[in-house]
């Protein structure tokens, strides 16, 4: 095991230097190519000014899951215009200065980041140069060697990332792959007639034109945090009514939110895409919702629930899909709160559903609620250690709780990712939208 542990490390420190070997090398072949003395240099600072503003916030863009202004777009057009050498070096210098400064990254993770997108430019820029019509701007033809470009930049950039995480994160490389990238992404697709624009308008009329570029990208901007204001509003509602209907029972305190906590944690390491962590995050959030209905004799109970009362309790995940639905921004949580209480055996509840009808969410929320519930004192018990409650997931595994999920949260804890279990138990815990986000798992890129 330590051998493995070893050798993986070994490769990993492998892959490293020969991606950053090859990222640099790359940029000197190029320079060492390209006449200087031709080049505009006043226009290229402003795409480099434009590069940089892409990279930072304010191109980011949640409403939208990619960016408002990318930073592919504009490298794109400064390939057309300028060369390879130009875009491989802008690239690579703003990622290096960016990570240090900005970002305040190692040196290790600036470096990587800054040779990977040298790299990808680079080679973007050498397919661009090599196809015909890279200079055919009188008529849509450019079109054929920028959308190559812009595929060789991303397969490129993906594979580079994806090899490094798959190294320092253990996880094969097609499940990195799954998780970084999804069909989402596709609306990367709008940099191509985005890039096509700023080179013909720069084309027209200089680089100046750039500037044009700046009013839509602020009315995006704009409306997107618009839209992220009004999500935070509609999750901050949610959060409150879940932590009124907790408030009642000193035992559920904070729940709701480590039942939301883990799965998305979960979720994550099971290859699920952003999309899908989001809901899942709803749905661990919401999951009890439909206690609201249950009278608080049943619920704090300070014993064994008799079969009449449990048959109400097991009321509450119906009742809390219904509520759920009605909420139009939350309805695809509806199936996590209606099913967190099947198991694989088919002997859960409300429908008793088998295990290949149950979907992933819903068997990740039905462990992670069962673990915090087990690590939770309760009315007529103390709490399970973390281990304990870890021993008796694993004696249900297959029955009342799902393998792969079970093996996965056994894996983090081991990796000491849930080492702070206790202090999220024993505090107050201020909501935060966006769990999602917080948890990103160290790694030398990201
Ligand atoms: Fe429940
Ligand atoms: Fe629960």
């Amino acid at each position: 095991m330590g051998t493995e542990r070893n050798n993986s490390r070994w490769l990993f420190h492998l892959a490293y230097w020969a991606f950053v070997l090859v990222g640099y090398g790359l940029l000197a072949y190029l320079v060492q190519n390209r006449q200087t003395g031709s080049l505009p240099w006043p226009s290229l600072l402003v795409f480099f000014a434009f590069l940089w503003g892409a990279d930072t916030r304010l191109g980011e863009s949640q409403a939208s899951g990619g960016r408002v202004m990318s930073s592919k777009c504009i490298v794109l057009s400064v390939i057309a215009l300028f060369g390879a050498a130009p875009a491989a070096v802008m690239e690579a210098v703003s990622a290096l200065v960016r990570g240090l400064v900005q970002k305040g990254s190692s040196p290790r993770k600036a470096i990587f980041n800054s040779a990977m997108l040298g790299t990808a430019a680079g080679v973007a820029g050498l397919v661009y140069e090599a196809l015909p019509w890279s200079d055919a701007f009188q008529g849509p033809l450019f079109f054929i060697p920028l959308s190559a470009a812009m595929l060789v930049h991303s397969v490129v950039n993906q594979f580079m990332l994806g090899v490094i995480i798959s190294l320092d994160t253990k996880l094969p490389f097609e499940r990195v792959y799954r998780r970084t990238y999804n069909w989402a992404r596709l609306r990367a697709l709008l940099d191509l007639p985005f890039a096509a624009m700023v080179v013909l308008l720069y084309m027209q009329a200089g680089a100046w034109t750039l500037v044009l570029f700046l009013f839509p990208v602020l009315a995006l901007y704009q409306s997107d945090r618009l839209y992220q204001r009004n999500k935070e509003a509609h999750i901050n509602s949610i959060a409150a009514l879940t932590t009124a209907l907790e408030a009642d029972e000193p035992y559920t305190h904070g729940h709701s939110y480590r039942v939301a906590k883990y799965a998305v944690r979960i979720g994550k390491d099971l290859g699920m895409d952003e999309d899908e962590l989001e809901t899942l995050e709803y749905g661990g959030l919401l999951h009890d919702i439909g206690k609201i209905a249950i009278t608080n004799e049943i619920i704090c109970k300070p014993g064994r629930l008799t079969d009449s009362e449990f048959e109400v309790m097991k009321t509450h995940p119906t009742i809390g899909a219904d509520i759920v639905e009605q909420i139009k921004f939350l309805s695809d949580a509806t199936e996590l709160v209606r099913h967190h209480h099947e198991r694989p055996d088919g002997r859960g509840y409300p429908h008793g559903q088998k295990d290949g009808e149950i979907s992933l969410g819903c068997h990740i929320l039905n462990v992670c609620d069962a673990f915090d519930a087990m690590t939770s004192d309760r009315p007529y018990r103390k709490a399970l250690s973390v281990e304990q409650a870890m021993e008796e997931l694993v004696r249900y595994k297959g029955t009342q709780f799902e393998e792969r999920v079970v093996d996965c949260m056994l894996r983090l804890y081991h990796q000491g990712e849930f080492n702070n279990m206790r202090e999220m138990r024993a505090t107050t815990i201020p909501f935060q939208p966006n769990l999602a986000e917080d948890e990103e798992k160290q790694s030398i890129v990201s």
